[in-house]
Formats: C-alpha cells, sequence, structure tokens
C-alpha cells in the first residue's frame, strides 16, 4: 500500500480535502499536526518520513492570512519560504516525492488572458511575495521530484471559506455587498485534489496551474452560492474601492490550465458545476 504525508491535513482547507481523496484511493495517509511534528527540524522530519515509508510530502502549511501577512512578514516569510526550503532537503535526503501548492497571488493581475505557469510573476502582497521565495527556494533544490501547484479561491468542505462565509451571512442579512472588479479562478478543494492526485500519477514535475474551469469575480460567486442555497439575501456589486484590504490583490488572475490538460487529459469542470456539488452533497469530513 502507498503512504503518503499530508501536511496540513488535519486542519487546512485542501489538506483535509487531499487526505480524502488520498484515503479513497486505498492510500495509507499520514497527516501530522502541529503538536506531533514540528516541520522546522529537518532530522525529525526525515525521521518521520522514514518511519511512515512515505512515498510522497504534500505541502499545504502555509501563511495564508492574506491582509495579516502585511503585518507579519518575518512569520509569513518563515511559513512561505523558509519552511518549502527546510521541507525540500528533507525530501531529498528521504528520497521522497513533494507536491508543494502556491497561488494566484504571484501574478500582479495587469494580464487580461489567463496566466500560464511560464508568466512572469510580479506579486503585490507580502503573501503572494513569500510564497513565490517559497517556489524559487525549492526549484533551486533541483529536485528529481518536485510538483508545484498554483492554485486559487478555494472552497470545500470541513473548514470556513469564502463560499461558507457568504452562505452564513446571506442566512440573516438581506443584503450583503461583495467586489465585482477582482475576477479569478475558483477551485472546489475536492477537484483540486482529485487532479493533484492525477498530475503525481503522470510523474509531472514543476509548475502547474490548477482551478476549476472558467472564471468569476467574487460578487459572481457569492451570488452563485446563495441563489445555489436558496437564500433571500440581495448580492450587490462594489469596486474593491468601497472595500480597502491592507494587501493589494491581483485584479485578474485567472490561471491557464492547459498544461495541467495536456499532461493529465482531464478538462477541469467548470467553477459552477462543482460549487452545485458543494451546495447539494455538502461532502463529510474524516474527523
Ligand atoms: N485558500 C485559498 O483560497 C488559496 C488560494 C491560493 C493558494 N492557496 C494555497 O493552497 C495551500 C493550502 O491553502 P489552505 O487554504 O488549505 O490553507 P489553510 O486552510 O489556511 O491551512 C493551512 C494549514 O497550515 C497549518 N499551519 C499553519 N501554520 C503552521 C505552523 N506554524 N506549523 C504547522 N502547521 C501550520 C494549519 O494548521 P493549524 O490549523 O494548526 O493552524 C493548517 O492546517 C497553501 O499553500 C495556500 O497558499 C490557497
Amino acid at each position: 500500500m502507498k503512504s503518503a504525508v499530508v501536511l496540513g491535513g488535519k486542519t487546512g482547507l485542501l489538506g483535509q480535502a487531499l487526505c480524502m481523496a488520498l484515503s479513497r484511493r486505498g492510500w495509507t495517509v499520514n497527516a501530522p499536526g502541529r503538536d506531533e511534528l514540528d516541520l522546522f527540524e529537518r532530522p525529525a522530519v526525515e525521521e518521520y518520513l522514514a518511519r511512515t515509508e512515505a512515498a510522497v510530502v504534500f505541502n499545504t502549511v502555509a501563511y495564508t492570512k492574506v491582509d495579516q501577512a502585511e503585518d507579519e512578514p518575518a512569520e509569513a516569510s518563515r511559513l512561505n519560504r523558509q519552511l518549502p526550503l527546510v521541507l525540500g532537503k528533507a525530501v531529498r535526503n528521504a528520497g521522497v516525492a513533494l507536491v508543494h501548492y502556491s497561488t494566484d497571488f504571484v501574478f500582479n493581475g495587469r494580464k487580461t488572458s489567463p496566466y500560464a505557469p511560464g508568466d512572469q510573476p510580479a506579486p503585490g502582497s507580502v503573501y503572494g511575495q513569500t510564497k513565490l521565495q517559497g517556489e524559487r527556494e525549492l526549484l533551486a533544490l533541483d529536485l528529481p521530484s518536485l510538483l508545484i501547484i498554483r492554485t486559487s479561491w478555494l472552497f470545500g468542505p470541513c473548514k470556513t471559506n469564502f463560499v461558507t462565509r457568504i452562505l452564513e451571512l446571506a442566512a440573516t442579512r438581506p443584503e450583503l455587498s461583495v467586489v465585482h472588479d477582482q475576477i479569478g479562478s475558483p477551485s472546489y478543494t475536492p477537484d483540486l485534489a482529485a487532479g493533484s492526485l492525477a498530475l503525481l500519477d503522470k510523474g509531472a514535475t514543476g509548475i502547474f496551474h490548477l482551478a476549476n474551469a472558467g472564471q468569476a469575480s467574487w460578487c459572481e460567486l457569492a451570488t452563485e452560492a446563495v441563489r445555489g442555497a436558496d437564500l433571500a439575501c440581495r448580492i450587490k456589486p462594489i469596486p474593491s474601492s468601497e472595500y480597502p484590504q491592507k494587501a493589494c490583490r491581483p485584479a485578474y488572475s485567472v490561471l491557464d490550465l492547459s498544461a495541467f490538460t495536456a499532461v493529465t487529459g482531464i478538462a477541469p469542470r467548470p467553477w459552477l458545476q462543482a460549487l452545485r456539488e458543494f451546495l447539494f452533497s455538502r461532502e463529510d469530513c474524516l474527523s
């Protein structure tokens, strides 16, 4: 039986979806929490990988609070830059494959057509900068089996996310204002997990973009979530200028998925279809 380690798999939004996808495929999955393994202690990580006989490590651990990162750049850098470097060295020593996740926020959003993996990154936030540094630290190690998956706008079961927050608010309010001038690629975590395993199956290495197909503004995503859940709340489109946030976000960060499709033969389904599945099935969590 194949064995995997999913960092962030105990409590993370994507990590939990990966654990479920791997378990369903018959993998042995270990997801050590903060209290079980200090990820910055490379010898301890190497020992853990050997003990669990891991063939692959999925790293979903990151500093993901985009606005707070502007005030805590050192902590964001520790998790988004330094941790991948420690993990990269550990997997190299242990002879284990690494799947690492990054973000559409490495781009500045000035393009008007989907971003391909080879497009020039130019992050406008501490979060985006530190995630890009993490990618570069890993690539510089020249690992034999490194897969970096950039994704965006996650929603799914097991943890609060944009869609679940909108549904909670919409249940008690007649109207919600949501920005309409940031456009991106919503990603359903079970689809992202399945796509990650498809890339792994093909032995893919390097940087790939993976999300659901299509594009949306936050306002469109909120509108469809509220409509799908049959809630009587009006979603009012507003410009970003009316919803100031500390970190600068790309106005446009739609991801080009063609490299993923070329390697796996899979065309990701549209985000709206995935959203409806999420709303109607509300997939169970492991714990
Ligand atoms: N969410 C999005 O919309 C989005 C968009 C684009 C890219 N991504 C990328 O996708 C990946 C997964 O994101 P996500 O939203 O699933 O993340 P998440 O839900 O915020 O989960 C992060 C995980 O990291 C763990 N963690 C944080 N600090 C830690 C530390 N010091 N030591 C050990 N564990 C620590 C958390 O554990 P605790 O629960 O114990 O804190 C949690 O399990 C990340 O690389 C992120 O950059 C996410």
